[in-house]
């Protein structure tokens, strides 16, 4: 049993494995014929946010493979009135065999996995957003047939999505070009060990200001919102900053004509995307968004030891 706070908690052999075996789990829970690899597990799905699909993905991934997923919304636990995270923690690690987070700060992640005894997975936090990001290696793997070698051109904010797209194109020898306005760039820390790690695998991990500098040779066009969860009050400052960083028609004429465009979700049409661009013929976004079911359900049976 193991915990994915960060994909850099992963092996670059583990994040291929999980990989590989989302698309396995792609093909059986697409014929209604999925491993019962859960039976008997009870998932705890601890959110502190909303969602729409990272929540419903593991609820279903859960079911689908013989577990029952319990969702706890953080407001109305008594977290929401000041019980402390290593009291829930420890109660909760009583009661579940594996806790899916989604939490403002890393650290809310750090002491669930220590105090509850049980393997967690980061379903978002400020930080990193580990687990979108394996089902994106998926959807690239599916629409370009590989990994290595690519290059993922990611346009926008530094933020927990960026980060955790980093570590992943490192640990798989993809190179990631982010392309940010100063002051927006990923986590430093992130990024050092993205590098470092890239080193090893031959991935080029670097920053730029100009977006279609990093369009130039890409592969996949990546964005996400310029104002993330918990960041509202930044809104006009931010949009201001980003303007320029639009993936629009014309920005694309800086891309090659067989990149994919792709987006994590929920998109904000005319901010970081334009409709025309979300909706034409290089968006794989919908493909990305159905394959985050089986990045949880591979992610699901990683840290219960199901697989
Ligand atoms: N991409 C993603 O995490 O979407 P949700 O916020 O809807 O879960
Ligand atoms: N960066 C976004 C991702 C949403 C899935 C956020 O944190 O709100």
């Amino acid at each position: 049993m193991r915990s994915i706070l960060s994909v850099s908690d992963l092996s670059a052999s583990e994040l291929d494995s999980l990989v590989k075996r989302s698309a396995v789990l792609k093909k059986q829970m697409r014929a209604r014929k999925p491993p019962s690899t859960l039976a008997g597990k009870v998932v705890g799905l601890l959110f502190e946010k909303p969602s729409t699909r990272t929540r419903t993905s593991f609820e279903v991934a859960t079911i689908r493979l013989g577990g029952d997923p319990v969702y706890l919304s953080a407001g109305e636990l008594q977290l929401s009135r000041g019980e402390p995270v290593r009291d829930t923690a420890r109660i909760l690690g009583g009661y579940l065999d594996a806790i899916v987070g989604r939490v403002y700060s890393q650290e809310t992640l750090s002491e669930l996995a220590r105090y509850s005894g049980r393997p967690v997975v980061n379903a978002l936090s400020d930080t990193e957003h580990p687990t979108q990001i394996i089902s994106d290696l998926l959807t690239i793997s599916e629409v370009k047939g590989k990994l290595k070698g690519l290059t993922t051109a990611y346009i926008g904010d530094g933020n927990n999505v960026s980060n955790s797209l980093l570590l992943g194109g490192a640990l798989t020898g993809m190179n990631v070009l982010v392309a940010c306005p100063e002051g927006y760039e990923p986590d430093s820390k992130i990024y050092k060990a993205a590098r470092s790690i890239a080193r090893k695998t031959g991935a080029d991990i670097a920053t730029v200001r100009d977006p279609k500098e990093a369009l130039a040779n890409a592969d996949v066009v990546y964005t996400d919102v310029w104002v993330s969860m918990g960041e509202e009050s930044e809104k006009e400052k931010k949009t201001r900053a980003f303007k320029g960083y639009q993936i629009n028609a014309a920005l694309m004429k800086s891309a090659p004509k067989s990149a994919v465009v792709m987006h994590c979700l929920p998109a904000h049409r005319g901010l970081e995307i334009t409709d025309d661009v979300i909706e034409g013929k290089q968006s794989v976004v919908w493909q990305e968004g159905e394959n985050k079911l089986y990045g949880a359900a591979a992610s699901l049976e990683f840290i219960c030891g199901a697989h």
